[in-house]
C-alpha cells in the first residue's frame, strides 16, 4: 500500500457562523491566541509527514496565500530592529511544507471540494483535513490513521463519540462490528442525521485518509444533504459496496475543538493559552478570580 504524503485542505467556505468578523477576512485566519486556525491544521499535517499540501480555495482567500508566503519586507524590518524571535515566527509559516492552490469554482459541498483535488492527488492515497477541526498540538491522530490505512488498505475516517443530541451536526457511521484497539469497521454513513435516526453516536471529524478510487465515486455523486455534493455520501457508497477499498474508522479520544463554533472557539483559545508559559499562569489566576466573583 502506497504511503500517502499529500494533504488536501478545503478552505472555500464562507464562514457565515462568524459574521461579521468574517465579512472581509477568511474564517481560517481567525487567531487562536496568536496563530491563525489554519496554521494549526497545516502544522498537524506536516508533523504527520504530509509535506505536499493543496488548499482548495474560493473567492477572497488571498490572506491565506499571503500568510503561507514569504514576507521579505516584514522579515527585514524585524531583523533591522534586532527582533529575531518575531522574524522567526513570521518565517515559520512560510517554511511549512509545499503549499499549492486550486480554486473550487463555487461552494458546492465538501465532496466537490475534495474532487477538485483529483489532478493533484492523481493515483495516490491522500489525507483531507478540515480547517474547522483543531486537535491538541501533540496529537498523533493522522499518523495513527496512516498506520491503519497501511494495514487495511481501506479509506480511513476519524471518529469521536458524541452525546446523542449532538450527532445531527456531523456525519454519522453505522458500524459493521465492534471497536477493536480504537479501530471500527463501517457498513454505512448518514450525513447529519436526526437524533432518532442516527445509527450510532460515532461522529466523523475532519480528518480522512482516502484512496484515489474515491474520486471515481465523487465524479458521479448526486447532491445530498443541503443540496451539496457530500463526501460522506461517497464514503457511504465505498462502505456499502467495498468500492475504493471500503471504509474503517479510527476513534479519537484526545482534545479537539470545532473552531467554526463560537463557544468551542472560546474554549480552544483558553485551553491553548493556558498551556503557554508566557500566558498560562496569569490567565489561569485571572480566570479563577473572575469565576469566584461572578
Ligand atoms: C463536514 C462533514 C461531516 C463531518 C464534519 C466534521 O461537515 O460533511 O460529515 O462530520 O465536517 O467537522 P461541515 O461541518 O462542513 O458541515
Amino acid at each position: 500500500m502506497r504511503k500517502p504524503t499529500k494533504a488536501v485542505i478545503p478552505v472555500a467556505g464562507l464562514g457565515t457562523r462568524f459574521l461579521p468578523a468574517t465579512k472581509a477576512m477568511p474564517k481560517e485566519m481567525l487567531p487562536l491566541v496568536d496563530k491563525p486556525v489554519i496554521q494549526y491544521v497545516v502544522e498537524e499535517a506536516v508533523r504527520a509527514g504530509f509535506e505536499d499540501i493543496l488548499f482548495v480555495t474560493g473567492r477572497d482567500k488571498y490572506a491565506l496565500e499571503n500568510h503561507f508566503d514569504q514576507s521579505s519586507e516584514l522579515e527585514s524590518r524585524l531583523e533591522a530592529k534586532g527582533d529575531l524571535a518575531r522574524r522567526d515566527l513570521v518565517r515559520e509559516a512560510s517554511n511549512l511544507g509545499n503549499i499549492h492552490y486550486v480554486r473550487q469554482g463555487g461552494a458546492k459541498g465538501l465532496g466537490h471540494a475534495v474532487h477538485a483535488a483529483h489532478s493533484f492527488t492523481s493515483d495516490e492515497p491522500f489525507a483531507v483535513l478540515l480547517g474547522d477541526d483543531v486537535t491538541e498540538e501533540t496529537s498523533d491522530l493522522l499518523s495513527v490513521m496512516a498506520g491503519v490505512h497501511a494495514r487495511t488498505g481501506s479509506n480511513v475516517v476519524a471518529l469521536v463519540e458524541v452525546p446523542r443530541e449532538e450527532i445531527h451536526k456531523y456525519g454519522c457511521i453505522n458500524p459493521s462490528g465492534t471497536e477493536v484497539d480504537g479501530v471500527i469497521p463501517i457498513a454505512d454513513f448518514v450525513e447529519k442525521p436526526k437524533t432518532e435516526e442516527a445509527p450510532s453516536n460515532y461522529a466523523v471529524i475532519g480528518r480522512y485518509i482516502l484512496n484515489p478510487g474515491i474520486h471515481s465515486i465523487l465524479a458521479n455523486q448526486a447532491p445530498g444533504a443541503g443540496g451539496e455534493i457530500q463526501l460522506t455520501d461517497a464514503l457511504a457508497t465505498a462502505a456499502r459496496t467495498g468500492a475504493a477499498g471500503g471504509v474503517v474508522g479510527v476513534v479519537f479520544r484526545g482534545e479537539r475543538y470545532d473552531a467554526g463554533d463560537k463557544l468551542e472557539f472560546l474554549k480552544a483559545t483558553v485551553l491553548l493559552a493556558s498551556k503557554r508559559d508566557d500566558l498560562g499562569p496569569d490567565l489561569l489566576a485571572w480566570l479563577k478570580d473572575f469565576i469566584a466573583t461572578r
